[in-house]
């Protein structure tokens, strides 16, 4: 393609103007070509100065900074001069709801505004800032929605704003994210936020039997202090721990109370779900956003799935045994990172996941004990029960249920989960005789099979 100067264009157009042809509707059409001619001319050479005196930079929605960057382009920055005040205004917005439920299971839903698709000017410090959101409908992300990007543009001699514009962006996150745990679900090959970040939950409202929780708790910080001695010895920066016992016993509260304790985000991912596979599982884990504890929710599955195999040659989309082993260690697994299973049936465990670096520590969280129980009634009524008559009494009458009892080789005794008792205590706020009166509710009820 050949390229016109704005010069030869002008000059084509005076050539023309001296035609004598030109008063003809011949002439009429050359000189609209001519024009188009001429404007194309100013345009590339408009694209040259483009090229020469900007910079931009594109974000790519897949990149962790995408967010953030949204999220510093809502920051309202009320400006001063006549002009930045008028071209700065970002007159079109667009919403992005987040619902989350309430520990009361009220559903809350919050809006934030972000700048919507098209382009904007933003004026940050001294810079004025060419702001471009586009979808782009030929690529397609791996959750099958059209790639997203935003593209800032300012001027070359502005270019070091950017360093500043990406600084302040990630403390705004990092600042919104304070105080609360960021929990990651799947959605088909990609990590995404669980609804809004979630305050984090204190360690000390959940109860584990004595002893449990701190002996968790200093592993994991005595692990996140050794860095440089995994490093030294060439050994992947890696712990994985395992917690196994009856559903409702706290398990996933507590790895989630350690999250926040820790100052980590969550990333779970249950492994009974179809639609799990090997593949999926190792990509996952070498993309977990940074600072996360992996949770593998259901690890048995990956052993059951395996028996159904074996029995009948089923072949479903779900985990294996040794694709969980492959993304815990194997050539696929990312180098650092901290795991948690949970199993309600650690009987369908393979001894061979109990390795360094796969699982490190094993620890049952079982049913509530007495001990559990004290506790417990303490977070719920210690206020109003100041002398723990009522704790003792209580307690009392779930050693008469036989709740408690040392249970020997094969014998079934009742048993009660935290959870139950959570049930019974929030059922009766502020309400110690009825706590009392209803505690035979935690037996739990017997399922009969039907004929
Ligand atoms: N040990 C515990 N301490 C405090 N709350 C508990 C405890 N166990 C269960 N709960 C409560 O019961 C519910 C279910 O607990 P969850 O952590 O999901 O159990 P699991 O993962 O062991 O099945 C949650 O609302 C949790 O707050
Ligand atoms: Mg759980």
């Amino acid at each position: 393609m050949t390229e016109s100067t704005p010069a030869q264009s002008l000059l084509n157009i005076n050539a023309l103007l001296d035609n004598p042809v030109f008063a003809g509707g011949f002439g009429l059409a050359s000189l609209g070509a001519a024009l188009a001619f001429a404007r194309r001319g100013a345009l590339t050479t408009a694209g040259m100065i483009r090229r020469r005196m900007l910079v931009n930079v594109e974000i790519s929605q897949q990149d962790p900074a995408y967010p953030w960057i949204l999220a510093w382009l809502s920051e309202p920055r009320p400006q001063t001069s006549f002009l930045a005040k008028r071209l700065t205004r970002i007159n079109k917005l667009s919403v992005s709801t987040a619902t989350s439920s309430t520990p009361n299971g009220a559903t809350k839903a919050s809006f934030f505004l972000q700048p919507g698709y098209g382009r904007h000017i933003v004026k940050y410090k001294h810079a004025y800032i060419a702001v471009s959101r586009e979808k782009q409908s030929t690529a397609k992300t791996n959750t099958g929605e059209p790639h997203e990007t935003v593209e800032l543009t300012t001027l070359y001699a502005h270019r070091h704003i950017f360093e500043d514009i990406f600084t302040e962006a990630r403390g705004l996150a990092l600042q919104a994210n304070e105080g609360k745990t960021v929990v990651y679900s799947v959605r088909n090959f990609d990590w995404v936020p669980l609804g809004e970040p979630r305050r984090k939950r204190p360690l000390g409202s959940v109860i584990l039997d004595e002893g449990v929780k701190e002996g968790i708790v200093n592993d994991a910080r005595d692990f996140l202090e050794r860095r440089q001695w995994y490093v030294d010895r060439g050994i992947p920066y890696r712990r994985g721990y395992l917690l196994y016992g009856p559903p409702g016993s706290g398990k996933t509260s507590f790895i989630q109370a350690l999250a926040g304790e820790l100052d980590f985000s969550v990333a779970m991912i249950n492994l009974s779900e179809v639609g799990v596979t090997d593949d999926k599982l190792a990509f996952l884990l070498t993309k977990l956003p940074e600072r996360t504890i992996v949770l593998l929710e259901d690890a048995d599955s990956a052993f059951v799935n395996r028996r159904k195999r074996d029995a009948d040659g089923y072949g479903g989309a779900t985990v294996t045994f040794s694709g969980l082993l492959n993304a815990l260690d194997g050539l696929s697994a990312s180098e650092e990172r901290i795991a948690f299973l949970t199993t309600n049936h650690v009987e369908l465990l393979d001894p061979a996941l109990i390795r360094p670096g796969r699982v490190d520590m094993t620890v049952r969280i079982g049913e509530a004990t007495r001990y559990q129980a004290a506790q417990m009634w303490d977070r719920f009524y210690g206020d109003i029960d100041t002398d723990g008559s009522n704790r003792e009494r209580f307690l009392a009458r779930l050693d008469g249920l036989g709740l408690f009892v040392d249970l020997n080789e094969g014998e079934a005794l009742p048993r009660t989960s935290t959870a139950a008792i959570q049930g019974l205590f929030l059922f009766n706020k502020n309400d110690m005789e009825g706590a009392i009166a209803m505690a035979e509710g935690l037996i739990p009820p017997k399922l009969e099979a039907e004929k």
